[in-house]
Parts: C-alpha cells; sequence; structure tokens
C-alpha cells in the first residue's frame, strides 16, 4: 500500500476580520469585514496534503456545536479520511484572526482540539506503517505531541512537527523527530538566538522557514537555503501549514529533502494568493508546470 499520510492535531473555525485600522488597548475601530473559514493548523495540513493529491487520515475532535458539523463536512470535502475525527462534549476550537498590512495575527481557544489526549490518538498511531508520515502541530496537549513523536521514533514512522504556536519542546522530542519546521519566530525562541548553532547540531531535521525567501537547513556538511517563490499576496493565513502539508507530499512522493522543501515552499507561495488559511492551497496540476525535479 502506498506510505499513508496522517494528521495528528487541532481542527477550528476561523472568525477573520479585515481591517485597516488595529484597535489600541481600550480603543474601538470599525472593520472593514468579516468571515468564518475552516481553518486550524492540523486541518490546514491535511488539506493541503489532500488537495495535493495525497491519502490524508485527519486525527482529532471537534465540538458537538454547527462549527464542529462544518469542520467535519470541509475534511469530507477534500477528500480527507474522517475515521479519527470525532466529536467531544463543548464547544469546537475557534481562532479569531485579524488581518492587517498583509499580515495576520491570531487568538486560538483551542475547546476540543484540548481532548486530543495521548488516550485518544493511540489507536490511529497503531494503525501506521514504517515509512508512514504523521504531521503535528502544537494546537494540541503537549504530551500528545511528546507520545506521537516517540511511537514514531520507535516505529520507522516518518515524524514532522511544526512547533507552532511556540512553546518549549523536550530534549527527547528534539531528538526523536524526523522533521522540525520552526519559523524565523520559533527558531530564535526554542534556539535562544543560536538558529545557526541548531541547524549545524540538527542536520536533515531543522528546517527553519523564512517565508517568501525560502527555508534553510544543515546537510551535516553545509547550510542548504532552499529558494522561496513570490507572488501576490491576499492573505498570509495558513502559509506555513501549507509548507509542512507540502513536506509530507514531497517525502511521499520520495523527493530529496531539497526537493521536497523546494516543493513545499512553492505551495505555500500559492496559499497566499486566497483568502483564508485553505482558500489558496494549490493542487499539484498548478504546482507542476514551476517543478523541475
Ligand atoms: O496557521 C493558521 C491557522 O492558525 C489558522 O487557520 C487558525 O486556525 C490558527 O490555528
Amino acid at each position: 500500500m502506498e506510505r499513508q499520510i496522517y494528521v495528528i492535531g487541532s481542527m477550528s473555525m476561523d472568525l477573520v476580520v479585515a481591517t485597516s485600522i488595529v484597535p489600541g488597548k481600550g480603543e474601538t475601530v470599525l472593520g472593514d469585514s468579516f468571515f468564518t473559514t475552516p481553518g486550524g493548523k492540523g486541518a490546514n495540513q491535511a488539506v493541503a496534503a489532500a488537495r495535493l493529491g495525497q491519502d490524508v487520515h485527519m486525527i482529532g475532535r471537534i465540538g458537538n456545536d454547527t462549527f464542529g458539523k462544518d469542520i467535519f463536512q470541509n475534511l469530507k470535502n477534500n477528500q480527507i479520511n474522517v475515521e479519527h475525527v470525532k466529536p467531544t462534549e463543548g464547544p469546537s476550537g475557534t481562532a479569531h484572526i485579524t488581518l492587517a498590512d498583509n499580515d495576520n495575527s491570531i487568538i486560538v481557544v483551542p475547546s476540543a482540539n484540548n481532548e486530543v489526549t495521548p488516550d485518544y490518538v493511540q489507536e490511529a498511531l497503531a494503525s501506521t506503517q514504517p515509512g508512514d508520515i504523521v504531521l503535528l502541530q502544537q494546537e494540541i496537549p503537549a504530551e500528545t505531541v511528546e507520545i506521537a513523536v516517540k511511537y514514531c521514533y520507535e516505529h520507522d514512522v516518518i515524524s514532522i512537527l511544526n512547533p507552532a504556536p511556540y512553546r518549549e519542546i523536550s530534549d527527547d522530542v528534539l531528538e526523536q523527530v524526523t522533521y522540525l519546521t520552526p519559523n524565523e519566530t520559533e527558531s530564535e525562541n526554542m534556539f535562544e538566538g543560536d538558529v545557526d548553532g541548531a541547524l549545524e547540531r540538527y542536520p536533515d531535521k531543522l528546517i527553519v522557514t523564512l517565508g517568501e525567501l525560502g527555508a534553510v537547513y544543515h546537510n551535516g556538511l553545509e547550510q542548504v537555503e532552499i529558494k522561496g517563490f513570490k507572488r501576490e499576496v491576499k492573505d498570509t493565513t495558513g502559509a506555513g501549514d501549507t509548507f509542512n502539508g507540502a513536506l509530507a507530499v514531497g517525502l511521499q512522493k520520495g523527493y530529496d529533502l531539497a526537493e521536497a522543501v523546494t516543493f513545499a515552499n512553492l505551495a505555500a507561495s500559492y496559499s497566499v494568493t486566497g483568502m483564508g488559511a485553505q482558500g489558496g492551497m494549490p493542487t499539484f496540476e498548478d504546482l507542476e508546470a514551476d517543478l523541475e525535479f
């Protein structure tokens, strides 16, 4: 059977406000527009990978509310396997997003995502095979990320951890994870400013994403800079998730690391051209013309 991609992570409804004025403390301003759209870093990674044509399994929790129903339907619309997506009592996760100055700021309320516990993910992990890929992010409990990374390490399953939003990561996770994909800010926090040193310490594992400038990792001999692709920005929300979903697809297709990171950069560049986290995510056909491998 083809290697499978599993995403263990968050699903949320994004509540998005576009504004030209960002309020200061205690201030009220008038915004420009509002929309709701499915998001959550986990679900976004799953949709990114599925849209590129791969079989994807989502493992997570939704609330027993209308948002939960919409999130679930959106996964199905994107042909994602939802066997391990179960409702829990209470609300679904929400993300409160402000779009201003071509960038976003986000407050996430995890709600049902806090129920993605170590026990909850055991059954799904047990169904993985050596060579499968498990994608993780940090809008679910830290102990779940820890046991998932450990399981993958012990069972020859490839793990990709996107450490967003930032929180401290245990030494065990750092040692056992296959790929770690922080952005610049997250890597500065994680390695107390010594990102170059960390790249060298974690060759072919630590991949620091640099937005439209691309990404960098160390191959054991030297730093490797992978070019980015610049496109007109409508909404940057979900670009990092697209990078991670596409990285999994590139690895699953058997690309080497440099090719897989290039592919991920290319996919991420498309994602900013549509509104909403998932609005600009490309299909494989969208990317084919720009692929030189
Ligand atoms: O990475 C973008 C995502 O972060 C949004 O979809 C939002 O849900 C937040 O989790």
